[in-house]
């Protein structure tokens, strides 16, 4: 008979890479419509033709990073004259980065000194790639990173004119945005290249949720530790969370947790000992794009935990100076990010008697949201 007790050298996972977040799936299910929409846009490339733009619009965690991923390694395995090139721009967040970044993905290596010029990038990346008849697909990932400043602008106007000046030079876009609430508004001259096909990831449904967290845990724990009731549950909670993430890490800290007991099998009190770390995935993603008055804002719901909209307000405007306009915009763009609620209550008034609370434990909100410093 199988023992309940784990030695010391036992483990129950059997693949932990696979409870990673960038580990990419090899079963990408319920994305297959989103998966078509990007391979019309770049079809044309296989041709030797102009990409067609695509703007990738959703939530964390429903699947965006993977989607274009995914593409790419297929882009890669079937042909080499289309030139993929994946920009995390959380990381390279100036052009100058940005066009480094592909100039050693089209010439395979890096430039001979770190201090050449943009203008020669550009034309080493521009010239190979016409002469060889290749075309370039550049994704920009988490292109939010680019709005401070308007890098975006200068970047896809780059990319997308540079045709003007090395003709036979084609390049196509694909940006992801996990913002909700988009309220960037581009330059004039680049909305009239940046003409793009939205691509949407809706939030997964419970069942969706199931069906890919039960396939996650089959590979990446020995059978029998993870019980049909256990995936219901780190399902449940996923979808309450509204990120897929946190269901994966979820399970990663649970097994972990039934290790710590020396146990075979991950018990319901392990998921929910997991919970209390895996849930703030969610809470450290969504913070991490927010500008300053956004995060001040934040601050102002965790400090009331339950304000009218109309008092919130004030206090935001005396602080900030800003007007409603912007103080709304932000109220709607902090409870799309799943980071507040606001209700619409009491008779008859709309708006500022809204009832604004947090959806987290303040205390963890003002924990990680520090005031800036007054210098
Ligand atoms: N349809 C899916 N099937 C399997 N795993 C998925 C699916 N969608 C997302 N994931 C997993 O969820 C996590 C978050 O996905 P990701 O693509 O990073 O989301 P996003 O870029 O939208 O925030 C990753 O670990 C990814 O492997
Ligand atoms: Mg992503």
């Amino acid at each position: 008979m199988k023992r309940e007790i784990l030695l010391w050298d036992e483990t129950i996972f059997k693949d932990r890479e696979v409870l990673e977040f960038d580990h990419l799936p090899e079963h990408f299910a319920h994305r297959e419509s989103q998966m078509e929409s990007l391979k019309f846009c770049v079809r044309p490339a296989f041709q030797g033709g102009r990409p067609v733009s695509a703007l990738c619009l959703g939530p964390p965690g429903t699947g965006k990073t993977t989607a274009v991923v995914k593409l790419f390694s297929e882009i890669e395995a079937h042909s080499s004259k289309v030139v993929p090139v994946h920009v995390n721009c959380q990381m390279d967040h100036t052009r100058h980065a940005i066009f480094l970044r592909i100039y050693s993905k089209v010439l395979g290596h890096s430039p001979p000194s770190s201090g050449v010029s943009f203008k020669r990038v550009l034309e080493r990346i521009a010239r190979t790639m016409s002469k060889e008849k290749r075309v370039l697909v550049v994704a920009l990932d988490d292109v939010n990173y680019l709005f401070p400043e308007k890098e975006v602008d200068r970047v896809l106007y780059t990319l997308l004119r540079a045709h003007e000046t090395f003709p036979g030079f084609r390049a196509g876009v694909i940006a992801i945005l996990s913002e909700p609430a988009l309220s960037y508004v581009f330059d004039p001259r680049v909305g009239s290249v940046f003409q793009a096909e939205e691509v949407s990831f809706p939030l997964y449904s419970i069942e969706e949720i199931r069906d890919i967290l039960g396939r996650r845990a089959m590979l990446g724990f020995y059978p029998g530790v993870v019980s049909e009731d256990i995936i219901e549950r780190v399902s449940d909670l996923t979808e309450r969370a509204g990120d897929l993430r946190v269901g994966i890490d979820l399970l990663k800290r649970a097994g972990m947790e039934a290790e710590r007991r020396a146990s075979r099998t991950i018990s319901d009190e392990d998921v929910d000992q997991a919970y209390e770390r895996s849930r703030l995935v969610h809470l450290q993603s969504a913070l991490k794009p927010l500008r300053e008055d956004e995060l001040l804002l934040l601050r102002m719901v965790a400090e009331m935990e339950t304000s009218k909209a109309g008092d919130l307000y004030e206090r935001f405007q005396a602080a900030t100076g800003s007007g409603y306009t912007r103080f709304h915009e932000i109220l709607n763009k902090l409870d799309a990010a799943r980071l507040i609620d606001t209700d619409f209550s009491g008779p008859g008034h709309r708006g500022r008697s809204r009832v604004v609370r947090i959806r987290y434990d303040p205390k963890e909100v003002l924990d990680r949201v520090k005031p800036k410093e007054n210098i």
